[in-house]
């Protein structure tokens, strides 16, 4: 069995993050975001192969994941020519299948039952299986309305506020028929949240849900990217290293800290991290690979990829900041900052 992975968009509500890091492949700690998503499916054994459907910036991504052996899965990229949309993507990626097909939007992390979903699926006999979970707002996401059977009655991409008469959305995995794929045009733009799903209702098709109320977000935002890391320091997502049991501030082993510099937990220091003495690390702080916090500076509430430099007496609160920049001694970062890589902040900047 195939999954296929949507990867191929622009990250624009990511930005300036994915300026030079595609989405699928931001780090969430030290691990590039797909990785979680490929654990996911690695345990259902029926899937024996991932589809990563990409357009943009895919060879970044294959440089990351490679043939997946690695990850111990085969993976298979298929690059669009042009962004064909969620719905022209799977059409471009799946034209070769002919069984049941897994299909993931490739930023949302959950830690879903896939097998449960499988089985539905073949219970009803459906062409087309829907994850859904209630969210507060549905506006961002695709509203989904269901009978009491279980059948989707309506699907509603990004709805307007008097539009609202469920807090089902779609959660961005499904199993589809690929003999249902032909009504997707070929090589067109083309959403299968706006036309797809809306024609198997409008057919009358079996189309199906499976409603999930565990862990589930979407990180296509600042703020649900920063969310996810503290949902994961917190215990609400299992992963490593913050799993049940395990000290609440992790260090890679050759993290130095000098002597009164102090971090206070939950925090995550990655390899090569130098804390100088009298800095402070605050609660919910992400230091990437190779960072360097320059004495009394604090960083609390913030991710910091690889690579960057804090200099003497600043504070970043709040914030994120890509790869290789410098915040210059004395400035100030506030919340809800985001610095794409190799930003320069000067000296006693406020911001
Ligand atoms: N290959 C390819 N080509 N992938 C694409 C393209 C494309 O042209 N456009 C988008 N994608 C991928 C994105 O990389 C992402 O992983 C996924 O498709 C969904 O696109 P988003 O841009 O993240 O959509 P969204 O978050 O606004 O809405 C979607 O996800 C929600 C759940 O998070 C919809 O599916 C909603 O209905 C859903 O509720
Ligand atoms: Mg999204």
């Amino acid at each position: 069995m195939k999954a296929i992975l949507l990867a191929g968009g622009k990250g624009t509500r990511l930005r300036p993050l994915t300026v030079h890091t595609p989405k699928p492949i931001v780090p969430i700690f030290n691990r590039p975001f797909l990785h979680y998503q490929i654990d996911l499916l690695k345990q259902v054994p029926e899937i024996d192969e991932v589809i990563l459907s990409l357009n943009y910036q895919p060879r970044r991504i294959e440089d990351v994941f490679g043939d997946g052996s690695e990850l111990g899965i085969t993976i298979r990229y298929v690059v669009e020519p042009s962004p064909l949309g969620t719905g022209g993507a799977i059409r471009y990626a799946g034209e070769s299948l002919t069984d049941s097909v897994v299909v993931f939007n490739g930023d949302v992390l959950t830690q879903i039952d896939l097998a449960a979903v499988l089985q539905l699926h073949r219970e009803r006999q459906a062409k087309a299986t829907i994850v859904l979970t209630p969210v507060e707002n549905p506006t961002a996401y695709g509203l989904v309305e269901t009978d009491a059977a279980g059948n989707v009655r309506r699907f509603l991409e990004k709805p307007n506020e008097d539009e609202i008469t469920c807090d089902t959305i779609n959660a961005g995995i499904y199993v589809l028929e690929p003999e249902t794929f032909d009504r997707i045009p070929r090589d067109t733009a083309w959403s299968i949240e706006r036309s797809y799903f809306p024609s198997l209702i409008e057919r009358g098709e079996t189309f199906v849900a499976y409603t999930y109320r565990g862990y589930w977000i979407d990180i296509g935002t600042a703020a649900k990217y920063t969310q996810v890391h503290r949902d994961i320091m917190d215990g609400r997502y299992q992963a490593p290293p913050f799993v049940d049991g395990a000290p609440r501030v992790f260090t890679a082993p050759d993290v130095r800290i000098e002597g009164d510099a102090v971090v206070e937990g939950p925090a995550f220091l990655d390899e090569g991290v130098v804390v100088k003495s009298g800095a402070r690390i605050g609660p919910y702080s992400v230091i990437g690979r190779q960072t360097q916090l320059e004495e009394n500076c604090h960083v609390r509430g913030s991710i910091l990829w690889a690579n960057n430099r804090v200099g003497r007496d600043a504070v970043v609160e709040d914030a994120i900041i890509g790869r290789h920049c410098h915040v210059g001694r004395g400035s100030e970062i506030g919340a809800g900052t985001v610095l794409g890589d190799k930003s320069a902040v000067t000296d006693y900047s406020r911001m």
